[in-house]
Order: C-alpha cells, then sequence, then structure tokens
C-alpha cells in the first residue's frame, strides 16, 4: 500500500481528480481529494450509484446481464426513493441503541477470541486465526447464520470480494467465474433462510429482511437477495480488515501500541485511526444524472467518477501528516471510511464496537507482542486488507 499511497499521493497533489481510460473498462475520473468525495457523496440527487456502483470491466456486467443473472440491486446499487425505502426497512437494527444491545454479545464473542489467542500457545496468523472468525461471528450472529454455515459464508463472500486474488480463487476458472458461482450459492442457501423465516420469524436480521415490506408489499426477489447479500459481506471482511491491519501497523510502531498499553482510554480513537489508516473500502462509483463539473473537470450526464476513500483519508488538507499512523490524532472526524451522505456504512456502530471491544479485551491481558513475518495484503480493488499477520505474543 506504500507504493499506491506515494503514487496516488502525487496525483492528489497535482492534479486532485485524474481522468482513467482503460481498455475494457468505461472511462471514469478518479477524485482523489477528500473535499470532492464529500461534495459527491453529499450531492446523491445528482449522482446515481446503478448497478455498476463496484468498478469491474464493461464485460463482466454484459456477461452478467446476458446470463440472466440477477444484476446488483443491493443497498449501495439503489437510489433515490427506492433506495430510501429499502435502507428504511432494516435501518433500525442499526441505530446506536440497538446495536448497544448488543454489546453483551460482542464483549462474550471478543472474549472467546482472545481466549483463542491463549489456546494458540503464543503464535498465530492473526488475520486468519483471529480477526477473520471474529467479525465474521459477530455479523453471523445478529444474523441469525448458524455456526456450522460460516465456513460457507466466508467461502462465498471472498469468492464476491476477493475472486481477483489467486488464494481465494478455489476451484474457478476465473475470477469472473468465481463472482457467479458465489452468488448462484447465495440464491440457494438465502432462498432456504427465506422459507424458514418467514414460516418461523426469529430475533434476527433474517427475520426482518425475510418479512421486509414496503408500502405493505414483500420485498421484490431480487432485492430481498441483494440484501441479504450485502449484510453478509460487506459485515466483516471490511471490519476484519481494519483490525489485522490497525494491528500491524501498532507492531510497525511500537511507539504508538506503548502509549495505547500506557493508557487504555486511548482505544476508542485508536480505533478511528485504524479504520482512517487501513480504509477497507477502497471505493465506490457514481454516475452524474446532469452534465455537470467537478474538481474543475467536466463530467457528462451518465459519466463515471470513482470515489477513492483510501486516497481521500490521506489528503493533507484535512489531516495533519497523514502519512503518521497516530492513535492521538485529533482530525478523525473527518473520517471518510465509511462514505457520507444518503449511503453512509448501515453498519459503523458494530465495526467500531467489534474493534473497540476486542482491543479492550486484548490490551490488558498481553504483556508482549511483536510481528514475525511479513504481512500479505489481499489483492483487491474494491475491498482488501491485510489478509496473513504472523506474530508472536506473551499473556499475563
Ligand atoms: C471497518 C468496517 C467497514 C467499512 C470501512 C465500511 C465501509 C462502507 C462504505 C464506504 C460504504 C458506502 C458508503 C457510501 O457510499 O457513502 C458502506 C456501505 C454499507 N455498509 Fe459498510 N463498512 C464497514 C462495516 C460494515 C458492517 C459491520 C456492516 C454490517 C452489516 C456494513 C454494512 C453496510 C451496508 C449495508 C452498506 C450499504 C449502505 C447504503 O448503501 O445505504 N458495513 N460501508
Amino acid at each position: 500500500m506504500t507504493v499506491w499511497h506515494d503514487t496516488v499521493g502525487k496525483w492528489r497533489r497535482d492534479h486532485g481528480a485524474v481522468w482513467v481510460d482503460e481498455p475494457g473498462y468505461r472511462p471514469f475520473l478518479a477524485l482523489l481529494k477528500h473535499h470532492d468525495v464529500f461534495e459527491v457523496s453529499r450531492e446523491g440527487y445528482k449522482w446515481n450509484n446503478t448497478a455498476r456502483a463496484v468498478l469491474g470491466p464493461d464485460a463482466q456486467y454484459d456477461e452478467m446481464e446476458a446470463s440472466g443473472m440477477p444484476l446488483p440491486a443491493s443497498l449501495v446499487q439503489l437510489d433515490g426513493i427506492k433506495h430510501r425505502d429499502h435502507r428504511q426497512v432494516t435501518n433500525d437494527w442499526f441505530k446506536p441503541a440497538s446495536v448497544g444491545k448488543r454489546q453483551p454479545r460482542i464483549d462474550e464473542l471478543a472474549e472467546r477470541y482472545v481466549d483463542r489467542m491463549r489456546e494458540l500457545g503464543g503464535e498465530c496468523d492473526f488475520a486468519k486465526d483471529i480477526a477473520q472468525p471474529y467479525t465474521l461471528r459477530v455479523i453471523m450472529d445478529i444474523y441469525g447464520v448458524p455456526e456450522e454455515d460460516e465456513p460457507l459464508m466466508m467461502d462465498l463472500t471472498q469468492g464476491i470480494f476477493g475472486a481477483a486474488d489467486p488464494e481465494f480463487l478455489g476451484d474457478a476458472a476465473d475470477p469472473q467465474a468465481r463472482v457467479f458461482a458465489s452468488v448462484m450459492n447465495f440464491i440457494q442457501y438465502f432462498n432456504g433462510m427465506t422459507e424458514d423465516r418467514r414460516a418461523c420469524p426469529q430475533d434476527d436480521l433474517a427475520s426482518v429482511i425475510a418479512n421486509g415490506e414496503i408500502n405493505g408489499c414483500p420485498l421484490g426477489d431480487v432485492e430481498r437477495l441483494w440484501y441479504y447479500i450485502i449484510v453478509a459481506t460487506a459485515g466483516h471482511d471490511t471490519t476484519s480488515f481494519a483490525l489485522s491491519g490497525g494491528l500491524e501497523a501498532l507492531l510497525a510502531n511500537p511507539d504508538q501500541l506503548a502509549k495505547l498499553q500506557a493508557n487504555h482510554e486511548l482505544i476508542n480513537n485508536a480505533t478511528e485511526e485504524f479504520i482512517r489508516w487501513t480504509t477497507p473500502v477502497r471505493h465506490f462509483m457514481r454516475f452524474a444524472t446532469e452534465d455537470t463539473v467537478i474538481a474543475g473537470e467536466e463530467v457528462p450526464a451518465g459519466g463515471a467518477v470513482l470515489l477513492s476513500y483510501p486516497s481521500a483519508n490521506r489528503d493533507e488538507d484535512v489531516f495533519v501528516d497523514p502519512g503518521r499512523f497516530d492513535i492521538e490524532r485529533g482530525d478523525l472526524e473527518k473520517l471518510m471510511s465509511f462514505g457520507v451522505g444518503n449511503h453512509f456504512c448501515l453498519g459503523a456502530q458494530f465495526a467500531r464496537r467489534e474493534i473497540r471491544t476486542f482491543l479492550a479485551k486484548l490490551l490488558p491481558q498481553l504483556t508482549s507482542i511483536e510481528s514475525v513475518g511479513d504481512a500479505q495484503w489481499a489483492q483487491s480493488h474494491f475491498v482488501s486488507g491485510v489478509k496473513h499477520l504472523p506474530i508472536r505474543y506473551e499473556f499475563a
């Protein structure tokens, strides 16, 4: 990521935004400044997300359409009133008070994974052994997906977010085939879940989605399916990358680790810095609803812009010395990792609580922790971060 930040940082300082015109992709304007990412995200009426909200080769979307597979229609792909109404279906579940009620369960799961570190005997791959399964369990727990189905959920998520990484390609011939197969498997799994929760609703998010209504009518089949998929996928890889990448940064900056160990009241601020530093969601696309000008560039109606969250989070006009990992940073209210406006991350409260809680459970028990090998990053231009983090540690 250092090379990426060096290159993109220079473009940001020199140009603010750059046009990208690569074979196989529609040309788009990459917005690199915090101010421009903020403006486009806030002015939802001027910009649409559409089914192509995630950057992909045109051929992939064309093939998806031709194959009859339902085009992506989760919250991040919906616009206007349709988006507002669909978000409303689960909104209450993600409000601070509702999320707060889940704190005892998050405590329990965080303790379970700190215990797991103990059981592993002083060495582990923190990303794979701890951060991934912990964040997955928290979301699946509120979802109502039983623990035995977690490996399937993890595999399908990696099939959608991480298809470009050879480690997550599985038996598929290419990344595109992997994405299609994952979506098809999700359809099968969640159709079964809908039947079950309609027959027998429970106190879980799956029941809310299965029985969700808009203006007295059930959610459409395609929208319901994509609702399941976004919540099942967006909720854990993102948070897991923030936790493992944040720990990697702490270990690379022993002064910061020492400060945090000396004062656990810094955990909340450190969590925000983890989320800024790692920025696990790399982009979303927006499409102009009318001819417009952004970052001094003309974008015609239908033209595309890419919101670069990692670049916005390193904008030197907004963050003091943005390339420094600093858990005492005082400018984190400008954090761009969760987006802004109508599509602001629904799960931000969960993500924050999961990371804070884990640190609060782990740090008081640790007497030492160090990295014992190179961290490895997942290859993806959409959701990415540290996928392997070998560490050694001692408990009190
Ligand atoms: C550190 C962890 C996370 C990061 C960095 C993150 C980031 C984002 C970003 C950038 C967006 C789009 C915002 C925009 O377009 O303005 C988003 C949307 C969303 N996120 Fe997260 N997210 C995280 C965790 C979660 C969790 C735990 C959930 C819980 C289930 C979740 C569910 C969603 C959903 C449902 C949306 C779509 C909202 C909409 O379009 O209305 N995310 N997230």
